[in-house]
């Protein structure tokens, strides 16, 4: 039989020696390979729904770097776009989209016409064929609260305000929106895993702006929907729930979600999310992003306390966020490294 990739292993529940290691975006700016196809794109959703570019960009890190994961190269706002909205990305500036403004623009959504990402699902197969043995393929989405704020603001916001007003000013049609979002996510996965990705996460980024009602009603409500249908079809595919900002919320999640595991973000106490969750509770997570560009003694620092926090309990190495840009290289070594001590010899 052939042995389980070590991220799987942990997924079930099993103690290693050493940590899984994966970063959140490690496909990115931060590497002059990606920089260097990027500028021959068209634009970053051509890029995206370009199988051969996507599914180097997903190997990228792998080739230079000893992750027991690769994530498939795309973006969350694909599903607003399969949804008829115009998405772009302009350089320096984020996504921008034709914002919803009112109920009726929610009613004018398109069918989620799966065909469009048709070419994310040949990027997969790319990459399986491409990938090393242990090294598992991680599929993902965004939650709807998550996807719905861009889709209201039409932007990036600070503190997402446009979908929160939206959301208490028209909470039937906020509800709509929020309901096409999870059938869509649904079909989109389970898409996914048909063409070979072995491991989902769900990407709520925006979670922590809402208040507690909200919460349960926006971000956790719909993600729950969301893994209750995938389980209920593929209950072998493991899923990895990254709520950021859950905070005081985390245990009741761990608690009410059918995830297999949840990823901490950088402001979260391992130790405080530890000892409330139960001993079998997988763990994602939670350098800060800002300690792997710092690197040095205040890197070692920040592996060696999150190794500590998570002794004996299943845990999955990653950053509280995405990597960024301005990460250097060597850094990034230097954690896989130490996070690996144990097992490098040579
Ligand atoms: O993790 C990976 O390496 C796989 C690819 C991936 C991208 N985006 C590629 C990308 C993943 C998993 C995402 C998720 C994503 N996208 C999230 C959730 C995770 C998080 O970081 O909170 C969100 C909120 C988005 C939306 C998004 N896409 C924004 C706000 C931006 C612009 C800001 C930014 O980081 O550049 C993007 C663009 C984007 N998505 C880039 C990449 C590599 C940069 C585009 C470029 O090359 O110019």
């Amino acid at each position: 039989m052939l042995e389980e990739k070590p991220l799987i292993s942990t997924l079930r529940g099993k103690l290693s020696e050493v940590p899984p290691i994966w970063l959140m975006r490690q496909a990115g700016r931060y590497l002059p390979e990606y920089r260097a196809l990027r500028a021959n794109a068209k634009s970053f959703l051509d890029f995206c729904y370009t199988p051969q570019l996507a599914a180097e960009v997903t190997l990228q890190p792998i080739r230079r770097f000893q992750f027991d994961a690769a994530i498939l190269f795309s973006d969350i706002l694909v599903v607003p776009d399969a949804l008829g909205q115009a998405v772009s990305f302009e350089t320096g500036s984020g996504p921008k989209l034709d914002p919803l403004q009112t109920a009726e623009d929610i009613d004018r959504l398109g069918p989620f016409n799966i065909e469009k990402l048709a070419p994310v699902f040949e990027t997969i197969d790319r990459v399986k064929t491409a990938l090393p043995a242990p090294v598992a393929l991680i599929g993902f989405c965004g939650a709807p609260w998550t996807v719905a704020s861009y889709m209201i603001a039409g932007h990036g916001t600070p503190d997402q305000s446009p979908a929160r007003l939206f959301a208490f000013q028209h909470p039937q049609a906020f509800e709509k929106l929020i309901d096409r979002l999870i059938e869509a996510s649904i079909s989109y996965l389970s898409r996914q895993i048909d063409a070979g990705v072995e491991v989902v996460q769900i990407f709520d980024s925006w979670a922590g702006v809402l208040p507690h009602q909200e919460f349960q009603k926006w971000s956790a409500g719909p993600i729950s929907r969301i893994i209750n249908a995938l389980k209920a079809q593929r209950p072998e595919i493991p899923i990895i729930a990254f709520v950021r900002g859950a905070d005081t919320q985390l245990p009741d999640l761990a608690r009410t979600l059918q995830a297999d595991a949840y990823g901490l973000d950088t402001a979260l106490d391992p130790n405080w999310a530890v000892a409330h969750t139960p001993s079998t509770t997988v763990l994602q997570g939670n350098l800060d992003p800002l300690a792997l560009v710092a690197g040095g003694e205040a890197l070692s620092k920040e592996i060696d306390a999150i190794t500590r926090a998570f002794l004996g309990r299943p845990h999955i190495f990653n950053l509280g966020h995405g990597i960024l840009q301005q990460t250097p290289i060597e850094h990034v070594e230097a954690l896989i490294a130490r996070v690996r001590r144990g097992k490098i010899s040579s």
